[in-house]
């Protein structure tokens, strides 16, 4: 490893170690649910993806897959060239539906995945053109919004932006709307956001997308205490902790705990002791749920407004189309 790999790498630990201490030294404790996806967090993410109970992933798979064609026909409509910048671009599993039919159309486009994981990156970018021939693809490797500045400033094209996968029900409310206002900030008037939310619906069906039968999401929270003890030398009990989801249908909010099965004190890093009370909680992540009139006052709050809105058959999932006024 180089210098200066050590040296971010060094940060990042850092970083990593204040933010659990400060979640874990808070009253009431909490994490941070961007740590979930170490290695074995991205895979146990993946089989959630594909369970039974996680209704999120077919629906918003159903809308690109079948109705990227509308989605395309407003993102042509001003036959302009325009970039394209995916936030958090994953495999582009999704996204590839519309990228197909936008590259039918023969508008000139440039694709800009941006994702915090250099691996999905060097991805994207050797195997899409071989699927798309002919498709204009930079990767950008880093945070939303310095990839985001830094995309935005590649050319003065009009800009549409693809957020999905209901990644913005993992914030809390006002994180949520501070989000979209910097991202309008950083957009022109006409630029596009097209956005993903999970709908509210029936609570015992969000509840069980969120506690499965077979314990996945259990594990995908637990994840994060073993990769404490990996990489900050933690000792943590994962058998002392479980999984506790709860989602509240008036206001949306899905959230879930790790509850301390004892009175214990758990070592991380040497010097610092954190001491858990029996029952006691730790906030792991919120998966926030939208009603639609949420989600267009939360558009037209943030400076956007709604222009169109495409749903799955079963109404569970929107992605919107948001215009910057
Ligand atoms: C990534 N995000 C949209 C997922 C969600 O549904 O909130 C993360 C997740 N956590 C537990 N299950 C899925």
């Amino acid at each position: 490893m180089d210098k200066t790999k050590i040296e971010v790498q060094a940060i990042t630990t850092a970083q990593f170690r204040n933010d659990v201490l400060t979640g874990l030294n808070a009253s009431p404790k909490y994490m941070q649910p961007k740590y979930f996806y170490d290695h074995q967090g991205d895979l146990l993410f993946q089989q959630i993806m594909e369970m039974e109970e996680y209704y999120l992933t077919n629906a918003e798979m159903e809308i690109f897959s079948k109705q990227s064609a509308a989605i395309a026909d407003l993102i042509t409509a001003e036959n302009t060239p325009f970039d394209l910048i995916e936030l958090g671009a994953g495999d582009a599993t999704k996204s590839i539906h519309l990228l197909k039919e936008l590259s039918q159309r023969k508008q000139e486009f440039t694709y800009l995945p941006i994702d915090i994981s250099a691996n999905v990156i060097a991805h994207l970018e050797s195997h899409l053109p071989k699927e798309l021939p002919g498709l204009v693809i930079k990767g950008l490797n880093g945070d939303y919004f310095e990839m985001l500045h830094q995309g935005t400033a590649l050319s003065n094209r009009r800009k549409v932006v693809l957020f999905m996968g209901a990644n913005i029900g993992n914030m809390e409310l006002e994180e949520a709307r501070d989000f979209c206002k910097e991202l309008n900030t950083s957009l022109s008037t006409g630029d596009l956001l097209v956005i993903g939310f999970d709908l509210k619906k029936n609570p015992k069906q969000i509840l069980a997308a969120y506690n499965d039968a077979n314990g996945i999401t259990a594990a995908f929270n637990l994840n994060l205490l073993h990769r404490i003890n990996r990489e900050l030398d933690a000792d943590f009990d994962l058998q002392s902790f479980e999984h506790y989801a709860s989602y509240d249908p008036e206001s949306g909010a899905c959230k879930s705990y790790l509850i301390s099965l004892k009175d214990q004190f758990v070592r991380i890093g040497g010097e610092n002791i954190v001491q858990f009370a029996v029952n006691e909680p730790v906030y792991m992540e919120i998966s926030q749920k939208y009603a639609l009139s949420e989600m267009e006052e939360m558009a037209i709050s943030t400076g956007f407004h709604c222009t169109s809105r495409f749903f799955d058959e079963n109404k569970y999932f929107v992605d919107a189309v948001w215009r910057v006024d």
